[in-house]
């Protein structure tokens, strides 16, 4: 049994901002922890556990998971479920853990999609790994069109009733799919809380028609990949750094990804962020954070200093008619 010696920032909460989810009761911090990539086993434990007991005492109260985080699948789960063994557990009531099925998780016909046995197994898998009796939110991660809606929404909703999961939100539904899931989850009383999107300067979505439905039903939104996986940051100004996360082996991002089309744009509002005094990374969250849309934005880190950065957004977060116009300019080049 390992034994800890952390002890919380008693500052914490002096530290943040935090947001109102929609209309429910919730607040949860204007920047959240997302645990999708750096917190496998592949990756390096202290490294992991410093960057997350250093997010708790920031303020941080929301860590972001799924069944397949990892590598390998359900590894980030175990990780994070070690931390808060050894470390976390007495603040287990300060903390929003959110965890997820939809994806490919384990072999065969039951392992993948938005079936009721799928969503359930998962949940009871994830319980465990994360050594937990319950996880904040359940979402579904993703539409799937081989199962009809209800069977997703009554598993979901069986979730909460079980006392398993408190809320429950999703993820990448698009508008219309949005809709329908968050009616049928009202009627029967398991009000969707939270929609996952992927939102960033590089990609727009949701405001496509995704958030005119957020607004209209009260469901907030925690927004996925702000930084676009690094993209918008200084990571890649001057090239590909070994172990970053264009280098290492990943389809999500690559070098395909970082077009002279791209860089360009990069290096523009690199320098529109140095004239505001701030740096890429903090004007790219300021910017989505700026939109009453978004609750919160899901930001992955390497390192603690990575983190440190991104939380600096808060400092400078106002912006001009003449400075988002320029960057509109820039995004439309
Ligand atoms: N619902 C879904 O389908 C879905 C899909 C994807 C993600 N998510 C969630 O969203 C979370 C965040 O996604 P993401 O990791 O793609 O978010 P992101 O914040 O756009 O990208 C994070 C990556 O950017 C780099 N980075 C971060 N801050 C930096 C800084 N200040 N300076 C330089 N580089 C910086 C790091 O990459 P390096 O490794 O290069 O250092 C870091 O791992 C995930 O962990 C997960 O919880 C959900």
């Amino acid at each position: 049994m390992e034994t800890s010696k952390y002890i919380a920032d008693e500052k914490r909460y002096d530290k943040m901002v935090y947001r109102k989810c929609g209309q429910s009761g919730i607040y949860l911090p204007a920047i959240s922890l997302g645990l999708w990539h750096n917190f496998g086993h592949v990756d390096n434990y202290l490294n992991g556990r410093d960057i997350i007991l250093s997010a708790f005492d920031k303020g941080i109260t929301h860590f972001d998971l799924a069944n397949n985080y990892g590598p390998p699948y359900g590894s980030a789960e175990e990780n994070f479920g070690r931390i808060l063994k050894n470390d976390l557990m007495p603040y287990r009531d300060e903390l929003i853990i959110s965890t997820k099925a939809g994806y490919d998780m384990w072999p065969g016909p039951y392992g993948n999609g938005g079936s009721r046995k799928y969503i359930i197994a998962s949940c009871n898998q994830s319980l465990k790994r994360l050594g937990v009796d319950y996880v904040d939110i359940f979402y579904s991660h993703r539409f799937d069109p081989e199962t009809p809606i209800v069977e997703t929404v009554l598993a979901l909703s069986q979730l909460v009733s079980q006392g398993k999961a408190l809320y429950v939100g999703l993820s990448n539904y698009n508008p219309e799919q949005t809709r329908v899931a968050s009616e049928m989850l009202a009627s029967i009383g398991t009000p969707c809380l939270i929609h996952q999107p992927k939102y960033s300067m590089f990609v727009r979505t949701p405001e496509e028609g995704l958030f005119d439905v957020l607004e209209e039903k009260g469901i907030g939104s925690i927004v996925f990949s702000p930084l676009a996986q690094g993209l918008l940051t200084d990571r890649y100004l001057s090239g590909i750094p070994e172990g970053s996360r264009m280098a290492r082996p990943n389809v999500f991002l690559t070098k395909e990804h970082l077009t002279q089309g791209v860089l360009d744009k990069i290096r523009r509002l690199n320098n529109l962020a140095a004239e505001r005094g701030q740096k890429l990374s903090q004007m790219a969250l300021a910017w989505l954070l700026r939109d009453s849309h978004v609750t919160s934005v899901l930001v992955g880190a390497s390192s603690v200093n990575q983190l440190d950065d991104n939380l600096q957004a808060l400092q400078i977060s106002d912006f001009t008619d003449f400075e988002l116009n320029n960057i509109e300019k820039i995004l439309k080049a």
